[in-house]
């Protein structure tokens, strides 16, 4: 990944309209007392995926995540799936992200719901796992992997650091024929996408890295609902994301969400749920 594309991928999600300032401001306008806070409060704003708990519940049950499993969340944003997880399910979760503000948000925010007995964030690349080898029974990623150019050592490294036997459950973006030079380079701009895949290519590479795919899903149909209610979801936080990073970047992110958005429309992009296991 070049220092440009990581650069880019920061500076995304630390002007991110969904932040810990964002979630805490919701949490208290449904009620909630700031100095008692539990995952119940934040549950429905700090899930940066398509579906919210719902679906992670989906994908958790398909994974058949329960308390003696320790879970990597690869790519873990501001913490909401792993805090989740180990709220319903009692389990061990490490997120890793190698955004700093979004790290330092999730510890903040797991420390507030008093879950940090159960679930740590480690500061790190997916493409280069600072953990060791064969350590985690079940792998977890949501709506992120667009983001990674090299999908090849992405998914090498899931599969090394997972137990033989171990489940990796992800849902991600993936495009669903090959889409045009201007399409591909203004995603990549503006909303930091590199290389998407299709769902075959993550499926030729989980079996090339050992793991064999038990189930593949397409999400494109429920995706296309879900990410116009997005939208709207966004422009309706356009006062308070101007007040935090500005106009301008305000209708920088409009721009580009409109954008994607419309490659959902127009079935160019969709979403794929994986689920594949590392053959002992
Ligand atoms: C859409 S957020 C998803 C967060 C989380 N999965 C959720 O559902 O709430 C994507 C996250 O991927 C992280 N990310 C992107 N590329 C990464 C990489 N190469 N290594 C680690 N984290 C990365 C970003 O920093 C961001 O926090």
């Amino acid at each position: 990944m070049s220092e440009a594309q990581k650069t880019g991928v920061i500076r995304f999600y630390d002007t991110h309209p969904i932040n810990e300032d964002e979630i805490l401001a919701k949490a208290a306008a449904c009620g909630a007392s700031l100095d008692a806070l539990t995952q119940v409060d934040l549950k429905d704003f700090d899930q940066d995926h398509y579906g919210g708990t719902e679906v992670l519940d989906a994908l958790a049950d398909a994974a058949k995540i329960g308390s003696e499993h320790h879970v990597l969340d690869v790519c873990s944003g501001m913490g909401g799936p792993s805090r989740w997880l180990a709220y319903q399910r009692n389990c061990r979760v490490t997120g890793l992200d190698f955004t700093l503000s979004r790290v330092e948000a999730a510890r903040r925010l797991t420390h507030r719901v008093r879950l940090d007995h159960l679930v740590d964030f480690v500061h790190g690349d997916a493409t280069a796992i600072p953990l060791p080898s064969s350590c985690y029974d079940i792998l977890i990623g949501q709506e992120s992997w667009l983001h990674i150019p090299d999908k090849a050592a992405l998914i090498s490294e899931c599969a090394r650091v997972l137990k033989p036997g171990g489940t990796i459950a992800f849902t991600d973006v993936v495009m669903r024929s090959s889409l045009d030079q201007s399409t591909e380079e203004r995603l990549a701009a503006e909303m930091q996408t590199a290389n998407i895949a299709s769902a075959e290519s993550y499926a030729a590479l989980l079996e090339k890295h050992g793991c064999a795919v038990a189930a593949q899903d397409d999400l494109t149909g429920e995706w296309k609902d879900i990410l116009v209610k997005r939208l709207e979801m966004y422009r309706s936080l356009r006062d308070t994301t101007v007040t935090k990073f500005g106009e301008s970047r305000y209708q920088e992110y409009d721009n580009a969400y409109s954008h994607f958005v419309g490659c959902f429309v127009a079935n160019k992009l969709g979403g794929v749920r994986m689920l594949a296991r590392k053959v002992a």
